[in-house]
């Protein structure tokens, strides 16, 4: 690891809410001696509670544990309705579109507008409290006007993103239950409109009995085919009052949902809580980005994934600070178009994915020289390991060393950031996540518990519950006491496993090394080699499969693919006919950039796949694994000659 440090800017640490490394160390211990008590204050100081909890954290059904119970709120009071007292008038979303144009929605009108939509929902849908809401939507503000209108009235929003396909579209439909599914015409993208609205067609041509009605928004008017289920937002919504009560909902309601991939099987809908979420989704935003009342801040992730729903609707408003949602990408019309936006709008803190951050540098070096980024005050990245250069690159050229960067550790599971420096306090080793936040056990130890030794990397895990943490797995309570609580006790007891592995230096900063099990992370998206390897298996021609990552310069990782055949001979074609399933099955984030067919694959004798000799190929390691035990060890070299044949 670096032996570098970049301390805080002492101007900037001066304002900030933890203003040193003492303070950090104050909240940390304090959490230790009085676990409940810690959270307690801050629940009481930042919730707006319709009527007060009785306990803190309820074990006794461990893990599913209970946090603020008999307590009640509503999450779009808390993002919208108790900021119309003083922030009426203030910019809540601040959304620029992929053509430049810019519309800002003030708390009020948000308000106005949630409540218009929750109306809706009601009044013509029937949906109530509990009932399911797939989103299937692009980068508009009225995405996050139906995610508040789920929230207002207490049904469970799953939103799907826009770049999965209709099959993986019906799936997460079917496993919900949805009763109504919200989607666009469209949006645009690069300059040109692309449709959505004709993949839930076809996920609802063959399933998904039961959604009742599809609500369309209009966005680029593109043509689309109207069915009987489907409904004109634009023409309907004007029908509604802007006025509606919100439900108020227990703690321990479900939220939403969010579908992610795990090691193995099908995805899971992470099933996340009210009262907990919302608390910790507001906390991270004023510790982790210190936001201030005039702050305008940018999250660049979509809001079909966790970063989305945390970082651009809920934690920002629940922090009443101005939101700016995207609807572009940060390379067109050139690779000046976010720095143009930082400049254009203030921009006090920009997070976006190490992904974007490496594509921005190779593009335009000295592009954000061009732009006035000023206004910036705190950078932040999230979804996977920075490089040293790539973080050198944000830190001098874009925050023109002025700007903490905060490397942000966390999952869709966790809710909110868990590891990650503030920007005041913390001193930063570079592409570092450093130190587990006030009041979040993080460890990294053995599966027995015993904690790693100083550059001895182990299982990084939560030892103790939090506010955010999922609840569940939707309908599937079995599979979540499983997926992560089933690898690591501590002091007899399980406790959560992230599934990643870290690391811990001599200072005690914390360094993620990635995923320890079968999931791959392809420019920040999680994949699981399960769910690719099931889709890949649809293609008739291929009788094995077996899929791992590799590293890839821009991406982090990529998907490398081994097949076998059913028939051997021509497999000039392979690569295209298994990204056409992939395409279809998942969708064009899960395309591998390599397709190798293979004669057979290294397995054991009890027939496991040895993926660990395929990682070694792929990365074009030599084989250091005894090869004998193999069934066949003859397999090896073949694949190794495969591949290089295919470079
Ligand atoms: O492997 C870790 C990686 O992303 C995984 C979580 O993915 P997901 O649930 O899709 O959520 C992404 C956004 C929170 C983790 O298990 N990851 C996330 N943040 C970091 C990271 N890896 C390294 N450094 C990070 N800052």
């Amino acid at each position: 690891m670096s032996k570098e440090i970049y301390y805080p800017n002492p101007e900037f640490s001066a304002q900030a809410r933890i203003k040193s490394m003492d303070e950090y160390w104050e909240l940390q211990n304090k959490a230790k001696a009085d676990y409940e008590g810690f959270w307690e204050a801050y629940a009481k100081e930042k919730i707006d509670w319709l009527e007060p909890y009785s306990k803190v954290l309820d074990e006794s059904n461990a893990p599913f544990y209970k946090w603020f119970t008999g307590g009640k709120l509503n999450v779009c009071n808390q993002c919208v309705d108790r900021h119309l007292k003083d922030k009426a008038d203030d910019v809540a979303i601040l959304f620029e579109g992929d053509r430049g144009d810019v519309e800002k929605i003030t708390f009020k009108q948000l308000s106005q507008r949630v409540n218009r939509f929750a109306n809706m929902l009601k009044e013509q849908f029937s949906v109530k409290k509990g009932d399911r809401v797939v989103l299937y939507m692009p980068m508009i503000p009225e995405a996050a006007y139906a995610m508040l209108a789920c929230t207002r009235i207490g049904a469970i929003h799953s939103i799907v993103f826009g770049g999965f396909s209709a099959e993986a579209l019906r799936d997460r439909i079917e496993d919900a239950e949805a009763k109504v599914v919200i989607t666009a015409d469209g949006a645009y993208r690069k300059g040109k409109p692309y449709l959505l609205k004709p993949v839930v067609d076809e996920a609802l041509k063959a399933g998904g009995d039961s959604v009742e009605a599809v609500i369309v928004v209009k966005r680029n008017n593109e043509e689309i085919a109207w069915n009987d289920i489907d409904n004109n937002y634009n023409e309907l919504i004007e029908n509604f009052s802007d006025e509606c009560d919100f439900e108020p909902m227990d703690s321990e309601d479900p939220l939403f949902l969010l579908y992610t991939s795990g090691s193995t099987g099908k995805p899971k809908g992470v099933q996340h809580s009210q009262a907990g979420y919302i608390l910790w989704a507001q906390m991270t935003m004023e510790w982790v980005f210190d936001v201030k009342k005039d702050d305008v801040f940018w999250c660049t992730a979509d809001i079909g994934w966790i970063t989305g729903h945390t970082y651009i609707v809920y934690g920002p408003l629940a922090a009443g600070v101005t939101t700016v949602m995207f609807e572009g990408v940060p390379t067109y019309p050139d690779a000046g178009r976010a720095w143009s936006m930082v400049q254009e709008h203030k921009i006090t803190q920009f997070y976006t994915a190490p992904t974007a951050i490496r594509v921005l540098h190779k593009m335009g070096e000295d592009e954000p020289k061009k732009y006035d980024l000023s206004s910036l005050k705190v950078l932040g990245t999230v979804g996977e390991p920075i490089d040293p250069p790539a973080w050198k690159w944000y830190y001098e050229v874009v925050g023109g060393g002025k700007c903490a960067i905060v490397d942000t550790w966390w999952q869709t599971e966790t809710g909110g950031h868990m590891i990650s420096p503030l920007p005041g306090a913390t001193p930063i080793k570079p592409a570092c996540a450093t130190f587990p936040l006030p009041g979040i056990m993080a460890e990294v130890i053995d599966q027995d518990g015993t904690p790693k030794e100083v550059g001895e990397t182990g299982l990084l895990c939560i030892t103790k519950p939090w506010p955010s943490m999922i609840r569940t797995i939707w309908n599937d309570d079995e599979r979540y006491v499983k997926s992560y609580f089933g690898d690591a006790v501590k002091d007899g007891k399980p406790v959560y496993f992230s599934g990643d592995g870290a690391v811990v230096d001599e200072d005690g900063y914390i360094t993620i090394t990635g995923r320890v099990d079968d999931v791959i992370n392809v420019s920040g998206h999680r994949m699981g080699t399960a769910e690719i390897e099931a889709a890949v298996k649809k293609e008739p021609s291929v009788a094995e499969v077996a899929v791992v990552g590799t590293p890839h310069e821009i991406k982090g990782e990529s998907i490398f693919i081994y097949v076998v055949l059913k028939e051997q001979g021509d497999s000039s074609k392979i690569k295209e006919l298994v990204n056409a399933v992939l395409s279809s099955e998942i969708g064009n984030i899960a395309k591998a950039d390599d397709v190798i067919a293979v004669s057979g694959l290294p397995k054991t004798r009890s027939g496991k796949v040895m993926r660990r000799i395929l990682r070694a190929i792929a990365k074009g390691e030599a084989i250091t694994q005894d090869t004998s035990t193999l069934e066949d060890p003859a397999v090896v070299p073949a694949i190794q000659q495969a591949v290089a044949d295919s470079k």
